[in-house]
């Protein structure tokens, strides 16, 4: 009997990691077109978002829809870092980081020249991206925190330069946010075989 049997494709992005991924997408997406509605209500600067691209019609609406976004948004993000790290993911897909690397990464990027052959490893210039995004997530969530709890979490919120230093905080992590969001799915777009992986796995 032949047992030659094709080799099993390997899975480069496990299950909990795209159910998470996905999780997430929806939850930021939420917690950004309700917070320009509540943006809307009280403008830190000289511009509102169009009402067509917010959530939630009016402010209560809109802050109802914030707030359920974000348990939804921090108990994932605390299932993926534990998963992350308790797997040793963490570790194995985001280091080693060098600064030589990443310029060499983001140099071959920008000539066209990086390679998309192996998408077991991120390059370098995905893994500071990543790891950025996922710091101004954990800072937009303290902010968030310093803004709704002035008074109990003081502390976050006389760190952040009181009470309309973290409303700023907010605002320029959600930017910069936003940001990382349009390059990231221009990046994706431009090799969809990354999106195919992170829907099926492999
Ligand atoms: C909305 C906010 C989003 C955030 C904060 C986000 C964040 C991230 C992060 C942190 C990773 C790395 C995860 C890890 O390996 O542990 C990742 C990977 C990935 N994301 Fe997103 N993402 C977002 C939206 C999207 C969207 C809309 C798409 C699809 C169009 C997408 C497609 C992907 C793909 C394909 C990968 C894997 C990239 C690769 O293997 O090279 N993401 N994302």
């Amino acid at each position: 009997m032949n047992t030659a049997t094709t080799p099993p494709r390997k899975t480069l992005q496990p299950l909990w990691l795209r159910a998470v991924h996905w999780i997430n997408v929806l939850a930021v997406l939420v917690m950004i077109l309700s917070g320009w509605r509540i943006y809307n209500a009280s403008p830190i600067f000289s511009f509102s978002f169009p009402g067509e691209y917010t959530l939630g019609g009016w402010l209560g609406g809109a802050i109802l829809w914030h707030f359920a976004a974000m348990w939804v948004l921090v108990l994932n993000g605390l299932l993926y870092l534990g998963m992350n790290l308790g797997t040793g993911r963490m570790r194995q897909r985001f280091f080693p980081l060098s600064l030589g690397g990443m310029i060499r990464d983001m140099v071959d990027a920008l000539r066209g020249k990086l390679s998309h052959g192996d998408l077991s490893q991120y390059n370098q210039v995905q893994r500071v991206a990543y790891l950025l995004a996922l710091a101004d997530l954990v800072l937009l969530v303290l902010s968030g925190l310093a803004v709704w709890k002035p008074v109990q979490l003081s502390w976050i919120t006389t760190l952040l330069g009181g009470f309309q230093g973290a409303r700023t905080v907010h605002f320029v992590a959600m930017a910069l946010l936003v940001a990382f969001i349009v390059v990231h799915v221009l990046m994706v777009v431009l090799v969809p075989r990354t999106l195919r992986i992170m829907i099926i796995g492999r």
